[in-house]
């Protein structure tokens, strides 16, 4: 039986996407911007819906192992990088509206420590850019080799046989050995 994401899980993975942008695209320009009550409102009603449906999905998704429909045995240090990724991927989108609520609540009681509150604020931003773009390149690279985890998550442009060729192997090669490296180094 070939291993696949739950409907809902699907589901949940991409109409998710357009939220993250809309979050992402709609940013506050400036903090006197909140000088807006509606606008300011509305920042936290879209915030706490925002925190709601990612811990929602995280609970929903913990115990599901990662790299879910590949082919063939995955290195466990293979695994662990996954799985890594993902756990980063929630940490940015966690981030990302707690401390967008913090700048609010601090906004609002007129106390200090805001500068430092968008710091962090910009940085999970970056953070979610950074692991997000991994994730997605790493599921390219993967379907390049045709290991099977696409279909598991994507429905369209769906694998039809695994691949071979010399440069697969060789890069499956290549990894096998860097996965074993941290093997040894970590005694993981
Ligand atoms: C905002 C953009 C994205 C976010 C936040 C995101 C996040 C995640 C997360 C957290 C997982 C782990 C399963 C889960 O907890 O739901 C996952 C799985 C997956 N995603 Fe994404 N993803 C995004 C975009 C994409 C795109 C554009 C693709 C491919 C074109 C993609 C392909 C996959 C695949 C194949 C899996 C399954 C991997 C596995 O089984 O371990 N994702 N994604
Ligand atoms: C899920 C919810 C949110 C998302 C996805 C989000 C996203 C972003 C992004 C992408 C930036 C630009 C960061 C950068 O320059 O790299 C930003 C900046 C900012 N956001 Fe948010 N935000 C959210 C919630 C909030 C909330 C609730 C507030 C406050 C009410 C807020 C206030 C701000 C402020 C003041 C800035 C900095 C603007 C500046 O550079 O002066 N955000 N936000």
């Amino acid at each position: 039986m070939v291993n696949t994401h739950t409907f809902l899980a699907k589901l949940i993975h991409w109409t998710f996407i357009p939220l993250y942008a809309y979050g992402i695209f709609k940013q506050v320009g400036d903090l006197n911007e909140l000088q807006d009550a509606s606008l300011l409102n509305f920042e936290i009603l879209f915030a706490s819906v925002f925190l709601i449906i990612v811990l929602l999905r995280y609970f929903y998704m913990k115990d599901t192992p990662a790299l879910l429909g590949a082919n063939d045995d995955v290195h466990k240090v293979h695994l662990f990088i996954a799985k890594t990724v993902h756990r980063l991927v929630y940490l940015s989108l966690i981030m990302l509206p707690t401390t967008g609520l913090l700048i609010a609540g601090l906004f609002s009681l007129g106390v200090g420590g805001i500068d430092l509150a968008i710091a962090i604020h910009e940085f999970s931003a970056f953070l979610s850019y950074v692991v997000i773009a991994l994730h997605v390149g790493a599921t390219f690279y993967s379907r390049f080799k045709g290991e099977g985890l696409w279909n598991a998550m994507v429905p369209i442009w769906q694998e039809t046989e695994k691949k071979e060729s010399s440069l697969i192997w060789k890069l499956n090669a290549i990894e096998k050995k860097v996965y074993d490296n941290i093997e040894d180094k970590f005694n993981y």
